[in-house]
C-alpha cells in the first residue's frame, strides 16, 4: 500500500492529509482562515502566509499522532507548489521539504489545479480521458484531461473568474466574504427570473468565459435600486446564480461539440474547484450533460474547496508513475495546467 502525506497552503485553507492508493483518506484536517480575513473583505496574502505558519506544524504532528504512523510508514510527501499566493505556497513547500529531507522520502511538487482536477479519481471511478470544467478561486477553464500531467485547455476566462462574480456581488450586497455559499443560500429564497443579467459570450462558439460585464451589470442594478430590501437581495442572488449557471452550461455544451471531433471516446464531464460546491450549478449541469449523452461527475461537496486530500491523491497518481521531484524545485505563483 502506498501512503502519501499531502500539504495544502496556497490560499486561505491550511490543510494536511494522509491518503492511500486504495482511495482511503486515513486522516484529514482543514483549517479555514475565513474568520481571519473576513474583516478585510478578502484574503490578505501576508496574513494568510503567517496563519499557515502558525497552524501547519501542529496539524502535521496531530495527524501523524492520530494515525499512529511514523514517517517510515509514509512513502512520499506531496505539497502544493503553485499556483497560489506565493507566501503561503512557500510556507507549505518549506515544511514539506524539511520533512522529506529529514525522513529521506521523495517529494512531489503538486500543481494545485491538478489536485482539483484529479479529486474525482479519489472519490469516484473516472477514467482518462475526461472533460473538466475547473471553476475555482482564480480560474475558470474548460480542459481535456488526457492523463496525469496531460491537459489541453479548450477555453479560459478572458477577464474575471466566476468566483469573482460571487465574491464581489456578495460584497456589493453587504453579504460579507466569501460570497459563493451565502449567495447560494440567499438564492434559494429568491426569484431567478426577476433580473435579466447579460450572459457574456454565451451566444458565441468556443469555450472562453467572460464575467466582468456580468459583474458590472449587477452593480448597475444594485445602484439603481439604492435601498435594497431582503427580497431584492434574494432575487439578485438567484438571478446572478442562474445567469452564471447558464454561462457555464453554454460553454460546457460547446466543449461537447469540440470534443466530438477530438476525443469522441470521452463521455464524462467533471466539475471541480470551489464553485463545484454549488448544488444549483451541479444540478443544472448534470441535467444538461445528460441531455448530451455525458456523465456528470463532481467531487463530494466537502472536497470541492481547497484541501490536502486532493494534493495527497494527486501525489499518489504522480508517485505511481515515478513522477517525483528534485527537492530543489521552486514554488510558483502562476502555473498553468498545460505547462505540466
Ligand atoms: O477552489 P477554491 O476553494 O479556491 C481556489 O483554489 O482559489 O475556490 C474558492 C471559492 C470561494 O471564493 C467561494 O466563494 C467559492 O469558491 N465557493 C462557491 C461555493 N462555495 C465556495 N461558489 C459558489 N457556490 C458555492 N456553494
Ligand atoms: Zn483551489
Amino acid at each position: 500500500m502506498i501512503r502519501v502525506l499531502g500539504i495544502e497552503s496556497s490560499c486561505d485553507e491550511t490543510s494536511v492529509a494522509i491518503v492511500t492508493d486504495n482511495k482511503n483518506i486515513i486522516a484529514h484536517e482543514i483549517y479555514s482562515q475565513i474568520e481571519v480575513h473576513r474583516p478585510f473583505g478578502g484574503v490578505v496574502p501576508e496574513v494568510a502566509a503567517r496563519s499557515h505558519m502558525d497552524y501547519l506544524d501542529n496539524m502535521i504532528s496531530r495527524i501523524m499522532a492520530q494515525t499512529k504512523l511514523t514517517y517510515n510508514d509514509i512513502d512520499a510527501i506531496a505539497v502544493t507548489a503553485g499556483p497560489g499566493l506565493i507566501g503561503g505556497v512557500i510556507v507549505g513547500v518549506m515544511y514539506a521539504k524539511a520533512i522529506a529531507a529529514a525522513s529521506y522520502k521523495p517529494i512531489i511538487a503538486v500543481n494545485h489545479l491538478e489536485g482539483h482536477a484529479l479529486t474525482v479519481r479519489l472519490t469516484n471511478e473516472v477514467d482518462f480521458p475526461f472533460l473538466l470544467m475547473l471553476v475555482s478561486g482564480g480560474h475558470c477553464q474548460l480542459l481535456i484531461v488526457y492523463n496525469v500531467g496531460k491537459y489541453k485547455i479548450l477555453g479560459s476566462t478572458m477577464d474575471d473568474a466566476a468566483v469573482e462574480c460571487f465574491d464581489k456581488v456578495a460584497k456589493m450586497l453587504g453579504l460579507g466574504y466569501p460570497g459563493g455559499q451565502v449567495i447560494e443560500q440567499r438564492a434559494k429564497k429568491g426569484n431567478h427570473n426577476r433580473f435579466k443579467f447579460p450572459k457574456p459570450l454565451s451566444d458565441r462558439p468556443g469555450c472562453d468565459f467572460s464575467f466582468s460585464g456580468l459583474k458590472a451589470a449587477v452593480k448597475r442594478q444594485v445602484d439603481e435600486i439604492r435601498e435594497l430590501t431582503e427580497e431584492d437581495i434574494n432575487d439578485i442572488c438567484a438571478s446572478l446564480q442562474h445567469t452564471i449557471s447558464e454561462v457555464l452550461q453554454s460553454r460546457m455544451i460547446n466543449a461537447f461539440k469540440i470534443h466530438a471531433g477530438e476525443t469522441p471516446e470521452v463521455k464524462t464531464i467533471v466539475l471541480a474547484g470551489g464553485v463545484a460546491a454549488n448544488q444549483y450549478i451541479r444540478d443544472k449541469l448534470t441535467l444538461s450533460a445528460k441531455e448530451h449523452g455525458f456523465d456528470f461527475v463532481a467531487p463530494p461537496i466537502n472536497l470541492c474547496g481547497d484541501n490536502a486530500a486532493m494534493i495527497a491523491w494527486a501525489g499518489i497518481e504522480r508517485y505511481k508513475l515515478g513522477l517525483t521531484d528534485n527537492i530543489n524545485f521552486v514554488p510558483r505563483s502562476r502555473w498553468s495546467l498545460d505547462q505540466l
